[in-house]
């Protein structure tokens, strides 16, 4: 038994990724590829009206047309009590209209065809009669006297109010606002975005009548949890239903909701026997998915004159859209926003929030967000630097002196968080050296006094993630827990199933590379499996990076659990106690005697060849993780930009990163995601926003005017990083996956409120286009 000396590639190796293999030869196999035999292809007629009743649908035309094999109408639906759907916060959706339309691009009806063009074309021949009503297209015309109301088939529905919700001491803040020499306040807008995956949303149905197994291939980032609603919704017993998420082109929670579309190709498939594809098309998934942000904010900061933070107050309107439809867990109506009181020791904290029912499409996905921690940890780092310029201090002093300190972690905040580990100093210090802080404060004197704006913006974001702990965080009630299977073959190769799934992170290279850690086994040697609902464990999904914290964690355990048998067979085939046994990666050796030593390898094939009497062959386990609490990642961005007084147009300068996300798994993984999330980040602050007319007409219904960041406008990203690593984490390894989509907004916006200093602006909502920077200027500059 030979000692084995090769490095195994485990955490902190920036090992390739082994699905490219796959993607770069175009051998990804993705939703739209499954062809299956005798497939039908369906296609939606989607509302162009906001809000209208509708009084009929003539279908006869289309369903004469060659081709076309059934119409599918809500009234259809409604007969096998489909008509309606649980939605992930408790609420119903229509699956088809049946009395009115609630927003544009609704679902109206279906037209299943044996070609997809025909379906698409059959769409032009059905006849709706609507009957326009009055539209709402803000939550302060929903809460206006006299609006429309939307939900009006809701019997406790009597205005378009959905929740209202508070976190933190009311009189304590209250008392800490009266104790302050200042009071900053900012109102801000944090715009409707959409996460455009390239990949837009579809599913394949496959629904056997002679077995009833209901086999569907579809988009979704949480196949487990949409099993289990399909279930519920449609009444097939849960065996029978399987749920494929095979490779995804991106999800970004977008592909966390359950869309009429799944439930409408589903109920077709077993109506007619055959299985049903559906595929939308990008105006349809602009239209139509999972929205995020829609907030508008208010926040007061209570400040004495020397900088010191006293109290935050903060008020919010959601606009949820016609249905209340996002994930966000159930005790939680505004998902993790109370983490707003950032990086900051905040002595008291006040949040309320209202949601609304509004004529758009249902919105509050967690778009790259832990839930709403995006839009917390903006109005934070906006006010903070709006405050900053009202004491007449250095945005970065007023954060130093205010973030919670090294050595107060565990923190517990006055929201009722228990912030796991950081060093906020260490990140903004490393920043701010990276950046040449003081010299481009220097610069900026400089330009000024040549009339240029120049300007600095800094965020110093906290986030939360990895929900959750089965005390507090569920969703439909179903806990918030991941699970993880690993099988050791006799070869020593491994197969890792897990509940979450990829959309392009990689997982199956990092979740490779955990096992590689803790067991000896190269990444190369252990196959990934997701996405599978009958070969994966339970779990709820990938979004709002609960990955690495949640599954990456169960992943860990499973090896764990694996690796205390492997060292009993170890301790059998060195014929010493297991006391005796050390493991050094890849070798268990005897201990005090390293040359007596075998390899994962030789125990894996005694599991299944020379194991001890009494002990059960095979070498393999699961765990199910119940994180003890969330993780706090964090970061500083320190962004330099120069606006052009004639025309708006703001260019990025210098872009620094510095990044915390505990023990990095796979550091080339983790800066791929970052790059991705300061991208996008840019892509909200600089230039999208889906807005809609008077009519409720969405705007924003295509790439033309719904702007995707390229490589010719993103900027050029420096990155830095400290590492934390999380206390209770078993790999000490916290998420990534959103956080510069979390940080990076409030940044850009500060460096361009920066740069307008002189001309005294203190705010300007995203997107921040050229013709609204010049628009601030010329208001500023008292001009029209
Ligand atoms: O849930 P999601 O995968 O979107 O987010 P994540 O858990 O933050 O992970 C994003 C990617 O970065 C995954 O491939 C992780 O394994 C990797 N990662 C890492 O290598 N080290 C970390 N400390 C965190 C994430």
């Amino acid at each position: 038994m030979a000692t084995e000396t090769e490095e195994i590639r485990g955490i902190g190796h920036s090992v390739r990724r082994k699905e490219d293999d796959r993607f770069v030869r175009g051998r990804g196999n993705y939703v739209d590829d499954v062809q299956l035999p005798g497939m039908l292809h369906m296609a939606i007629l989607r509302s162009p009206y906001a809000h209208a009743k509708l009084n009929s649908i003539d279908a006869s035309a289309a369903q004469a047309m060659p081709g076309v094999v059934a119409v599918v109408t809500g009234e259809l639906m409604a007969q096998h009590n489909l008509a309606w759907m649980p939605t992930l916060s408790g609420d119903t959706q229509a699956v088809l209209v049946t009395d009115k339309v609630r927003f544009p691009g609704q679902e109206v009806a279906a037209v299943i065809a044996d070609d997809p063009y025909v379906a698409k074309d059959a769409l032009e021949k059905i006849e709706v009669d609507y009957e326009p009503l009055g539209v709402v297209v803000t939550p302060q015309a929903a809460a206006a006297d006299g609006a429309p109301l939307i939900r009006d088939e809701k019997d406790d529905q009597s205005d378009n109010h959905i929740y209202h919700w508070e976190s933190g001491d009311k009189d304590a803040t209250d008392r800490a606002f009266a104790d302050a020499d200042r009071v900053v306040t900012l109102d801000t807008f944090y715009p409707r975005s959409h996460p455009s995956p390239l990949e837009t949303c579809g599913c394949v149905a496959d629904v056997d009548p002679a077995t009833g197994q209901a086999t569907i291939y579809m988009t979704s980032q949480a196949p487990h949890a949409i099993r289990t609603v399909f279930a519920l919704v449609a009444g097939l017993p849960e065996e029978n239903i399987r749920i494929i998420s095979p490779d995804l082109g991106g999800g970004f929670g977008n592909k966390v909701p359950v869309y009429p579309g799944y439930v409408v190709a589903t109920a077709a498939s077993l109506l007619l026997g055959k299985p049903v594809k559906w595929i939308e098309d990008r105006t349809e998934n602009l239209i139509s998915t999972g929205f995020a942000r829609d907030f508008h904010m208010h926040g007061e900061l209570a400040l004495k004159d020397d900088g010191t933070m006293l109290g935050l107050r903060t008020s919010l309107l959601a606009d949820e859209g016609a249905f209340h439809a996002d994930a966000q867990p159930s005790k939680f109506k505004v998902g993790l926003f109370h983490i707003v009181t950032g990086s900051y020791d905040m002595p008291a904290a006040h949040v309320e929030a209202d949601g609304y029912y509004t004529n758009k499409a249902p919105g509050g996905v967690a778009y790259r967000c832990s839930f709403r921690v995006t839009e917390a940890s903006f109005l934070i780092e906006r006010l903070v630097q709006n405050a900053a310029y009202e004491l007449g201090m250095d945005p970065a002093d007023i954060r130093k002196k205010n973030f919670i300190d090294k050595d107060q972690f565990p923190y517990e905040s006055v929201t009722g968080f228990v912030y796991d580990s950081g060093d906020y100093h260490g990140a903004m210090d490393l920043a701010l050296e990276k950046i040449d802080y003081a010299g481009l404060r220097e610069e900026q004197k400089r330009e000024r006094a040549d009339g240029k704006l120049w300007g600095i913006g800094l965020a110093s974001f906290t986030e939360v993630v990895g929900a959750g702990p089965h005390k507090d965080y569920d969703i439909i009630g179903i806990k918030m827990n991941d699970g993880a299977e690993l099988r050791i073959h006799p070869t020593g190769k491994a197969i890792l199933k897990i509940s979450s799934i990829t959309q392009g992170q990689g997982h199956e290279t990092t979740f490779a590379q955990i096992v590689s850690e803790e067991l000896g086994i190269q990444p190369e040697d252990i196959k990934v499996m997701h996405g599978d609902t009958d070969n994966t464990p339970y779990g709820l999904g990938t979004y709002a990076s609960r990955s690495t914290p949640v599954s990456g964690a169960a992943t860990a355990m499973v090896a764990r659990r694996v690796g205390e048998k492997a060292r009993k067979i170890a301790a059998h085939l060195l014929e010493v106690s297991e006391e005796d046994v050390e493991f050094h990666r890849p070798n268990y050796t005897v201990k005090g005697a390293p040359d007596r030593a075998v390899t994962i390898q030789d125990v894996a094939f005694a599991a299944y060849t020379n194991f001890p009497d009494g002990m059960e062959a095979g070498l393999e386990g699961n765990y199910y993780y119940d994180p003890p609490n969330l993780t706090f990642p964090f970061g500083t961005y320190a962004f330099a930009v120069e606006v052009a007084p004639e025309t708006g147009e703001w260019q990025v300068k210098r872009m620094v990163a510095v990044d915390d996300c505990g023990v990095r798994i796979n550091p080339m993984i983790v800066e791929g995601q970052i790059h991705g999330g300061l991208t996008e980040g840019y892509g909200i602050a600089a230039m999208q926003q889906i807005t809609f007319d008077e009519d409720g007409n969405c705007i924003g219904s295509n790439f033309l005017d719904y702007l995707l960041p390229t490589a010719v406008e993103t900027p050029r990203f420096e990155l830095g990083e400290t590492v934390t690593p999380s206390p209770h984490h078993p790999i000490g390894a916290k998420g990534v996956g959103e956080s510069a989509t979390v940080g990076s907004p409030a940044a850009y916006v500060n460096a361009v409120v920066d740069a307008l200093q002189p001309l005294g602006v203190k705010n300007i909502d995203m997107p921040l286009t050229s013709a609204t920077v010049w628009e601030a200027i010329q208001a500023a500059q008292g001009g029209s």
